[in-house]
């Protein structure tokens, strides 16, 4: 009797010690999604997320690239790099979330037009939606500021000039 006993309670702590173990396991885990899901720039992992300067130089070589393939009447390809942009910027909005408004406000303000414009294959259409967007870049320049207060005022975007940036990619495709 005095064994069973003795059994029971044996029998009883290691179901305790599984229960802990399970609800530690789950615990732990939660945490680690949650780490995984909130940005937070004192984890490496997160602080080597691509920042909004990574982000702007896709930005300016894509704004650039949509250009050259209206200019080569590629809509395809027009349509592939507006759709780009906006995909990078949504990395942006998740990285930088103090950004994430201003990102989103200039989404749907220039990025959607000019994405109407060129699945409609509109060339007028695209070259209003490329300055305002253009003004867009510029103005969001102009009203963010940095770590010393000052804005991004100079860095100033204009409509492409010159050479293309890829001189190995015919903008007209294949
Ligand atoms: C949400 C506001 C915002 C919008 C919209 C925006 N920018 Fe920027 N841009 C910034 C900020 C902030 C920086 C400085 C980034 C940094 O280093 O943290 C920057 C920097 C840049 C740079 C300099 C990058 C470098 O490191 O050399 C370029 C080029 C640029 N932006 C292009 C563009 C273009 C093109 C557009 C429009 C298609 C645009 N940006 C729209 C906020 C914005």
């Amino acid at each position: 009797m005095q064994q069973k006993g003795l059994m029971y309670s044996i029998g009883a702590s290691v179901v305790l010690a599984i229960i802990a173990i399970v609800v530690a396991v789950v615990i732990s885990n939660g945490q680690t999604t949650s780490k995984l899901n909130n940005a937070d720039r004192s984890l490496t992992l997160w602080n080597i997320q691509p920042g909004l300067g990574t982000i702007m130089i896709e930005y300016a070589t894509r704004m650039n690239n949509a250009w050259w393939a209206v200019d080569a009447d590629n809509w395809d390809m027009a349509k592939y790099q507006v759709k780009e942009m906006t995909e990078i910027q949504e990395v942006g909005e998740v990285t930088r979330p103090s950004h994430a408004d201003a990102l989103k406000k200039f989404e749907k303000n220039d990025l959607d037009p000019l994405l109407q414009a060129v699945s409609a294959k509109d060339k007028d259409a695209f070259t209003a939606a490329y300055d305002k967007a253009i003004t867009g870049c510029n103005q969001c320049h102009g009203d963010t500021k940095g770590k010393d207060g000052s804005s991004y005022r100079f860095v100033k975007i204009i409509r492409p000039t010159g050479n293309y940036p890829f001189a190995n990619v015919d903008w007209a495709g294949q």
